[in-house]
């Protein structure tokens, strides 16, 4: 069992959930998580499981990275420590990427990394000025979807897809 007290903050840092289920909610394939955490951790992998869908948890703190490995590693959710496989993994065709990892400003080289070999990626924080400005133009000709409803805001981009409005 997971002590979630150890785990500073709380359910409200969340407001990725809606944009990201969207995405793996229209999409089948295999889901990389970037940047692991009580909110979207937990939740990725309750739905990859009864989909039976590929899940790849990518986390560089050791004392999170731990916890959450300890608890969810099964056979269909692999755990990698560190950014280092991230160049290997971009290898592979991906539905959705989501990155939230830190620091913010390694999340535009998720974006280069991955952006043609994933459906949709997925990034939180997107109002933050360390975060946007340089993914910017690394999205100018996809599509994409802003979802501002929240004060920590989500961004969905892809260059072959789009979410139906
Ligand atoms: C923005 S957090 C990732 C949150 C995660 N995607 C989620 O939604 O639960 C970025 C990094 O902070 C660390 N972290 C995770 N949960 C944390 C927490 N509750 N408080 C502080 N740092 C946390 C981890 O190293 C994580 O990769």
């Amino acid at each position: 069992m997971i002590d979630w007290s150890r785990f500073p903050g709380s359910l409200d840092w969340a407001t990725h959930l809606p944009l990201l289920m969207a995405c793996v909610g229209v999409t089948t394939g295999p889901v990389l998580e970037v940047g692991a955490g009580r909110c979207s951790t937990p939740v990725l992998h309750a739905v990859c499981r009864a989909q039976r869908r590929r899940l790849v948890t990518v986390e560089r703190d050791p004392w999170c990275f731990d916890h959450l490995h300890r608890h969810y590693a099964d056979q269909g959710h692999e755990f990698h420590r560190g950014y280092e496989c991230l160049p290997e993994l971009a290898g592979q065709a991906w539905a959705v990427v989501f990155s939230d990892e830190s620091p913010g400003s390694r999340r535009a080289e998720t974006v280069r990394l991955f952006l043609d070999v994933a459906d949709f990626i997925v990034i939180h924080d997107i109002q933050s000025p360390e975060i946007f400005p340089p993914i910017a133009p690394l999205i100018a000709d996809c599509w994409s979807r802003r979802d501002a409803d929240y004060p920590v805001e989500t961004l969905a981009v892809s260059k072959r897809c789009s979410l139906i409005s």
